[in-house]
């Protein structure tokens, strides 16, 4: 087992050899140029975001300068980056650092997550690598880290799973015996997780913690961290009529809105004995057929469906075009849900 005192001296240890060194918003202290890195970073990866980072230091060469344009402006520099709540935030941020902090940065993590667009870990980056603070960051990718090498199960999006996570990130910080070594520490963490410790193929081999870390020792690369869980999804029952007359069924256009809104489907009822009901309204029998019922799945909800055939003889399309009598033979005329052409197809095959 790992001793958590370790885990700190070897990461340090590795990250001054094998971690990256020449990132642009490395080797300085300017609180500006790493917050202004990390917040592109958050959701995008490096090789992206160089450029943007380039043309908005020569741009706003400081947070003033930031601060001093409008919105639109920063928008418009930052098209293409995606996720724009965070330009947005910058540029709010920015002039809260102007107009209340004199222009610069707080140094605390405690102050710099009042920022807007700046989160705990976010804070925590930037503390480190601006100010040498000894200060816990927990993204995504420390997450993966963290979650192999100490083979922490469950999903890491989850409040439980994230609070141990948050917990044992903060014990295993080193000494803060001096300001280097912090920084290499969270830039070690980044890097690892960045470049060895990836989500798809961890390449262990080069990995200075493989002959500790629980996934590696027991195989389990591929289950940690946990993916998250299948949301179950809620069951609706619905009761359908295929009323048939001779080798005609009634179709019924569907509203607008709501699920296979403006598709033709059949008619459909909440229960059995309203369903008969409605199969007399169209002139057909009140007395119903089961059919075999199935499920169709849809992304937010699963719809149990019960079909009943119900016989007409003999009656003319209805006058408002919201149903029609359609030839089992020409369903393909109309725009009706894979899942009630599939019961059709059945019904006809089945003559
Ligand atoms: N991702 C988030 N912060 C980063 C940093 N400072 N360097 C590289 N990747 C990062």
């Amino acid at each position: 087992m790992l001793q958590l005192t370790d885990f700190s001296t070897r990461l340090i240890a590795w990250q001054r050899v094998h971690g990256r060194h020449d990132l642009p918003w490395q080797n300085t202290r300017d609180a500006y140029r790493i917050w202004l890195s990390e917040i592109m970073l958050q959701q995008t990866q490096v090789s992206t975001v160089i450029p943007y980072y380039a043309c908005f230091l020569d741009r706003f060469p400081d947070v003033n300068a930031l601060a001093a344009v409008p919105l639109d402006d920063v928008m418009a520099l930052w098209a293409g980056l995606g996720y724009y709540s965070r330009a947005r935030n910058l540029h709010r941020c920015a002039c809260v650092v102007s107009m209340q902090h004199g222009g610069e940065f707080p140094r605390s993590v405690d102050a710099l997550a009042e920022l807007p667009g700046i989160g705990r870990s976010t804070a925590a980056a930037i503390a480190s690598f601006a100010f040498g603070a000894r200060a816990t960051i927990l993204d995504g990718n420390v997450k993966r880290v963290l979650a192999r090498v100490f083979g922490i199960d469950g999903f890491p999006g989850e409040k439980r799973v994230e609070n141990t996570m948050w917990t044992l990130a903060e014990s295993l910080l080193p000494d803060a015996a001096h300001k280097d070594n912090v920084t290499a520490y969270t830039q070690g963490l980044m890097d690892l997780g960045a470049t060895l410790c990836v989500r798809g193929k961890p390449d262990c081999a080069r990995c200075p913690f493989a002959a500790d870390c629980v996934a590696h020792v027991t195989g389990r690369q591929k289950e940690l961290p946990a993916s998250r869980p299948k949301k179950t999804v809620p069951t609706r029952k619905t009761w359908m009529l295929v009323l048939q007359d001779g080798d005609s069924v009634l179709l019924e256009k569907r509203p607008p809105t709501g699920i296979w809104g403006g598709l033709w489907s059949l008619p459909e009822a909440a229960d059995e004995d309203v369903l008969a009901a409605v199969s007399h309204s169209f002139g057909g029998s009140a007395e119903l057929q089961r059919l075999m019922p199935f499920t169709h799945t849809f992304t937010h909800f699963k719809l149990d469906i019960e079909p009943r055939l119900g016989r007409a003889n003999g009656v003319p399309d209805a006058a408002d075009n919201q149903t029609v009598w359609a030839s089992l033979a020409n369903i393909d005329a109309y725009g009706v849900p894979a899942p009630v052409r599939k019961l059709l197809d059945a019904l006809r095959r089945a003559r």
